[in-house]
């Protein structure tokens, strides 16, 4: 942090980095101050001109993107003059805007919307005829959606292209007032990061095939949490909603900023991973294959453990901390091994030197810290000698079946897996993000997720599970 000098913003005293934009200060401290090209994660490019404030001292106002803070500066970002700059700026960027808030994905979060309400509701001086049109619904590939008339030309998109992907798919073609957003012939927008594009483009031209139209954004719920797509743990906003008649659904993913984490971004594939959360549930428990009701499958699980020596627990090294520290602690109990053996989570074609990581666990770095081995001769060694195994939603058996052979086999899943067909009892659990835990990343970032799931067919939490079958075991009985 450089030298710390005093300024004022609409009259009130702050300390500020001498030479940082004055556009981060007023951000940082939540001024309002309306701007479409810069973006904390790209810088300045000075295109758009919204981002005008009153300087004491200097003649005509100053875009706050491009002032760095200097000892004594006094800015305003309101009052009547500064505020007609900005509204005329803004009338300009509507000149040729198709004005279709109505049918835009991004009604309720768009940025020419916010302004164009908080500038005055003003009648258009436009001949809404005279407008020009540019093309609709014009597929850039991989998951992005392109509408010309919405755009701003704010360059947010091709400088995500060019400075942070450095795929470069996405430029302004054409010149001055014909220039437009494309792609080159034969080069569509397809790289793992592509959709962040979306996140980034202040207004509607640019859209997620995925969610355009699936919902209307203000009846959406959210919660904060991090993505289970691999051991980095990027930060995300879940937004899910409960439909009338229908059960509480996950519509999207979008990247949470945290500097420490992943910025402001997250890959594709764990963007469109809530998918998997909506799909291919296992939600009846099983004993010997058949369905059956919840008690029952809870009292063979106690029979087994009540009446077997030499027991296994095989983990899942994407469990919470709170989940791993439940099952080691039953399995003392119980006086059993419990192994996060977990090869089959590591995936080198996933990795790359951005975000996504190899390892697609979401906590193997909690394995360690509360001393569970994922090492193979412990797993080998610990199932040899077991009889029964527990299978707590660890996937590494489903392609080795034919270890498990002549053993008693428990398992809990969230999802179907060929491992429940092999079990003695299967019983379903809580996924990813319907629980609450604490996960340690990659980088051994320490990481809360509190879920605000409400699902009628929510299933038992491990955490649950496990106290249940630990007042079994104290009381001696069902
Ligand atoms: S498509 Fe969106 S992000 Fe790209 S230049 Fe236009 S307004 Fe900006
Ligand atoms: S990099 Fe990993 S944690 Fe981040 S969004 Fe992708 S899959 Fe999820
Ligand atoms: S945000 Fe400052 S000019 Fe665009």
């Amino acid at each position: 942090m450089g030298e710390m000098v005093n300024i004022k913003v609409n009259g009130a005293q702050m300390e500020a980095e001498k030479g940082s934009l004055l556009i981060d200060k007023l951000l940082d401290e939540n001024v309002h101050i309306p701007h479409f090209c810069y973006h904390q994660a790209l810088g300045k490019d000075g295109n758009c001109r919204m981002c005008m404030v009153e300087i004491e001292g200097q003649k005509r106002p100053q875009i706050a993107c491009d002032t760095p803070i200097k000892d004594g500066m006094e800015v305003r970002t309101k009052g009547e003059n500064i505020e007609k700059v900005r509204r005329d700026i803004l009338e300009l960027e509507l000149i040729n805007h198709p004005i279709d808030c109505p049918t835009c994905d991004q009604a309720g979060e768009c940025k020419l919307q916010d302004y164009y309400m908080e500038s005055g509701f003003y009648e258009s001086r436009v001949n809404v005829d005279s407008k020009t049109n540019h093309a609709k619904r014009i597929d850039l590939g991989s998951s992005v959606m392109l509408d010309r008339e919405r755009c701003v030309l704010c360059t947010r998109c091709t400088r995500f292209c060019s400075d942070i992907t450095k795929t470069s798919e996405l430029a302004v073609l054409g010149r001055s007032d014909h220039s437009y957003i494309g792609t080159f012939p034969g080069r569509p927008l397809d790289n793992p990061y592509a959709m962040n594009v979306v996140d980034l483009c202040p207004v509607g031209a640019l859209t997620s095939k995925d969610f355009r139209f699936k919902q209307r954004v203000w009846f959406l719920d959210s919660f904060e949490a991090i993505c289970g797509g691999c051991s980095k743990g990027c930060n995300i906003t879940v937004d899910h909603r409960k439909e009338k008649y229908k059960d509480d659904q996950i519509f999207r993913f979008r990247p949470r900023k945290n500097m420490a984490v992943n910025g402001f971004f997250m890959c594709d594939e764990g963007r469109l991973s809530y998918h998997d959360e909506n799909q291919n549930r296992f939600e009846i428990p099983k004993v010997d294959n058949e369905e059956a009701i919840l008690n029952d499958a809870m009292a063979n699980i106690f029979k087994h453990i009540s009446t077997t020596k030499d027991i296994l627990f095989v983990i899942s090294a994407s469990l919470s901390i709170e989940e791993m520290k439940n099952v080691n602690n039953l399995a003392s109990k119980l006086n059993a091994n419990v192994s996060g053996y977990s090869p089959d989570t590591f995936d080198e074609d996933f990795g790359d030197d951005y975000l996504r990581n190899t390892d697609r666990a979401t906590n193997r770095k909690a394995l360690k810290e509360i001393g569970i081995s994922d090492d193979e001769t412990y797993f080998k060694s610990s199932l040899d000698k077991s009889s029964l195994v527990i299978i707590v939603d660890n996937g590494y058996f489903n392609s080795n079946l034919v270890l498990l052979d002549g053993k008693k086999v428990i398992s809990m899943f969230s999802h179907e897996c060929a491992t429940i067909e092999k079990s003695d009892v299967a019983l379903p659990i809580a996924s990813f993000y319907e629980k609450s835990g604490t996960y340690i990343n990659a980088d051994d970032i320490k990481q809360k997720v509190i879920s605000k799931m409400k699902k009628d067919s929510q299933s038992e939490t491990i955490t649950s599970v496990i106290e249940h079958l630990k007042e079994m075991i104290i009381k001696g009985t069902l």
